[in-house]
């Protein structure tokens, strides 16, 4: 990886539910930003 991949620059709303566990998209390659679904395995 060259430069960053940044999924957006401004603020999102985000819904979530009490008492759930997200997990943070921290490569940006999720398709479900910004959480993260799995696609930061193919970087490896
Ligand atoms: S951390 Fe980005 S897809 Fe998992």
């Amino acid at each position: 990886m060259n430069k960053p991949k940044i999924a957006q620059n401004s603020p999102a709303p985000v819904t979530v539910g009490a008492g759930k566990t997200y997990y943070w998209c921290s490569c940006g390659e999720s398709k479900s930003q910004p959480f993260c679904d799995g696609s930061h395995k193919s970087l490896a």
